[in-house]
């Protein structure tokens, strides 16, 4: 009985609702054609190699327009230290080196806040770059990411 009351009090509710203009409801006609937009969300994805300093590979799908740190962090990946000032550009423990055609295949060539704090970065190379500033492309699809076997935190010398 409760309920009954209820259902009619919600149905009277949205009849002066749409009477009032302050509620529209879609046609049957119309909602037959409305898709969802999820696939349009849908992001598109490429590999990415990373290799570990033991020389382990660890292949993963990677998002389009996410950077390296992203990849890391999405994947749980252990990399001892990796990313540990999120991508703020502070701490240097994201170098990894890329072969050259694929640091070549990055758009974006580093800043000179990134080369700033490249330079402070262990085992340093004409390839380096910091992972969260690398932002992956379609063109990047199959990039392998060596990892470095030590990390800097610049942040602990300062
Ligand atoms: S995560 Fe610290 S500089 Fe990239």
């Amino acid at each position: 009985m409760a309920l009954r009351s209820l259902y009619k009090c919600r149905v009277l509710l949205s009849k002066q609702l749409i009477e009032k203009k302050l509620l529209v409801t879609i046609p049957k006609q119309v909602q037959k054609y409305t898709t969802s937009t999820s696939p349009l969300l849908k992001k598109e994805e490429i590999h990415v190699t990373f290799i570990k300093p033991d020389g382990e590979k660890i292949k993963v799908k990677a998002n389009i327009g996410d950077n390296l740190l992203d990849v890391v962090v999405n994947h749980d990946l252990d990399f001892d230290g990796y990313g540990a000032c999120e991508g703020t550009l502070t701490c240097s423990t994201c170098h990894v080196i890329l072969k050259q055609e694929d640091y070549d295949k990055v758009p974006d060539k580093p800043t000179e806040d990134e080369m700033d704090m490249l330079d402070l970065a262990f085992e340093l190379t004409d390839t380096s770059r910091l992972g969260c500033q690398v932002v992956l492309t379609k063109e990047m699809d199959g990039i392998e990411v060596k990892v470095p076997a030590t990390i800097n935190d610049v942040r602990n010398s300062r």
